[in-house]
């Protein structure tokens, strides 16, 4: 049987009130109204609905306001907004506030029935007896995306909102902040979901092959063209195209690919016939593609397509708060991929995971966490484990200079290379702590390789 909710329904429109009231009612939810937002605190102080949907614009206190209050006072109550047509900004806004989700008007009031079983079910799922992390997770988890902190939950809304456009999307950030898994996300989210996902690096081919990759060719269009060949933008009709590393387009193709946002349709190489395409572009790119820009290697009218909108992932040591539930979630997988039983992190483990600067990001996270699954020999992983114990100093210059730095530089060198790169044993004779070692081996960008421990 399907669970029913209390449910709140502000609008000072008696029209939309009553039927939605009278909707969701017949459905078996109970449902109570109130025209302002006054009231509605009053409703919401006496009768603790589980859910309230309310209008955006209303007198007094408007939808955005009472969420505000509601969040405040009730942070468990699920706000659903309801905002006009295309007014996307308010809508983020109003996510960024702490809403569940909006729905447009006009609206049949069958939408918004759906959209409460979900989120009546997704409640029910959370308070359903799983351990506490399950939960957690599954609390701040969105599309195989992990997002505990307050910078990455405005990321994950910025997605809800977007997803549903076709507005092209730029995603910006370090190496390894997961900025293919947030393309993924935003298809996976859009009603083109049943359609194909295709990813292009703009990095891995050179120019003439990354152009046929990319437009086709025709039959004879250069030696080796034996054939008519589809290239990603028709392989993506009607999906989503993701153009990873675009800082790296050569000029040439950021032409062709202007010109194809501009009129939706394109020549394959070496024809002449148009083919049209419905295709939902994402880029990204891990460089500073304004300085791209500034310095005329990246147009500048292209850049303004490609970045309708733009979504910038913070480095994972600006979101710290996202490492323990990362690192669990990797743990969970890796053991599960690899059929051990390790099922926990050492404080120490967890220490390190928590201090060490990550400067290869999540994705470095992922590697460590998948490394020390694959070689712990125990229960849980312990802060060896991750910190590459046994690494041997290779191509290490000794250098002669004179400054204290120098010298404390070519010291450590001596010891790893005494231990043989074992960082437990070095920091121990050093008489420093292994995360001092370790963020002086980084300091000192010291190349270390890791050997395998079997
Ligand atoms: N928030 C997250 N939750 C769970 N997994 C994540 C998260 N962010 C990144 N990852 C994982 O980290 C790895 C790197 O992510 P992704 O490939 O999306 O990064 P990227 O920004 O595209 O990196 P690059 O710039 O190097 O191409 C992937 O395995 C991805 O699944
Ligand atoms: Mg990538």
């Amino acid at each position: 049987m399907k669970r029913k909710a209390k449910i709140l329904v502000v609008d000072d429109e008696a029209i939309i009130r009553d039927s939605l009231t009278d909707w969701l009612t017949d459905v078996g939810h109970q449902v109570s109204s109130s025209e302002n937002g006054h009231q509605a605190l009053d409703i919401i102080q006496k009768e603790r609905p589980e859910i309230v949907i309310t209008d955006l614009v209303m007198p007094g206190i408007d939808g955005l306001e009472l969420l505000k209050r509601i969040k405040q006072m009730f942070p468990e109550i699920q706000v659903i907004i309801i905002t006009a047509y295309g007014s996307v900004p308010t809508a983020i806004q109003a996510m960024r506030e702490g809403a569940y989700d909006y729905i447009e008007k006009p609206f049949c009031p069958e939408k918004a029935e759906l959209l409460i079983e979900k989120l009546v079910e997704r409640q029910a799922l959370l308070d359903e007896n799983v351990s506490l992390r399950q939960k957690l997770e599954d609390k701040y988890s969105f599309e195989n995306i992990i997002a505990k902190s307050a910078k990455m939950q405005q990321v994950i809304d910025i997605i809800k909102v977007v997803a549903r456009s076709n507005a092209t999307v730029l995603v910006t950030g370090e190496s390894g902040t997961g900025k293919e898994l947030v393309a993924r996300a935003l298809h996976a989210q859009s009603y083109r979901k049943d359609k194909p996902f295709v990813a292009v690096s703009c990095a891995a081919l050179p120019e003439s092959l990354l152009e046929s990759e990319l437009f086709g060719h025709e039959k004879g269009s250069f030696t080796g063209a034996y054939a008519q060949r589809k290239g990603k933008f028709e392989i993506a009709d009607k999906g989503t195209l993701f153009l990873d590393e675009i800082g790296e387009m050569s000029p040439n193709i950021q032409v062709h690919l202007l010109r194809v946002l501009e009129e939706k349709e394109f020549a394959r190489v070496g024809g002449n016939e148009p083919v049209k395409v419905d295709v939902r572009l994402i880029t990204a790119t891990n460089k500073d593609i304004r300085k791209a820009v500034a310095a005329g290697q990246f147009r500048e009218d292209l850049y303004y397509r490609l970045n309708v909108v733009s979504i910038e992932l913070p480095p994972l040591r600006e979101r710290r708060e996202d490492i323990p539930l990362l690192a669990e979630y990797f743990l969970r997988k890796f053991a599960r991929q690899n059929q051990k039983k390790v099922s926990d992190f050492s404080l120490e483990a967890v220490d390190f995971l928590l201090k060490y600067e990550w400067p290869g990001n999540v994705r470095e996270l992922e590697n460590a966490i998948e490394r020390a699954v694959i070689l712990t020999r125990n229960a849980y992983v312990e802060a060896n484990d991750l910190a590459q114990d046994n690494v041997l100093m290779t191509h290490h210059r000794v250098s002669s200079g004179k400054k204290i730095s120098d010298v404390e530089k070519n010291h450590i060198v001596q010891v790893l290379i005494e231990t043989g790169g074992n960082c437990s044993e070095t920091a121990r004779l050093l008489g420093i702590s292994r995360m001092t070692l370790y963020n002086k081996i980084r300091a000192y960008g010291l190349t270390v390789n890791k050997v395998d421990r079997r």
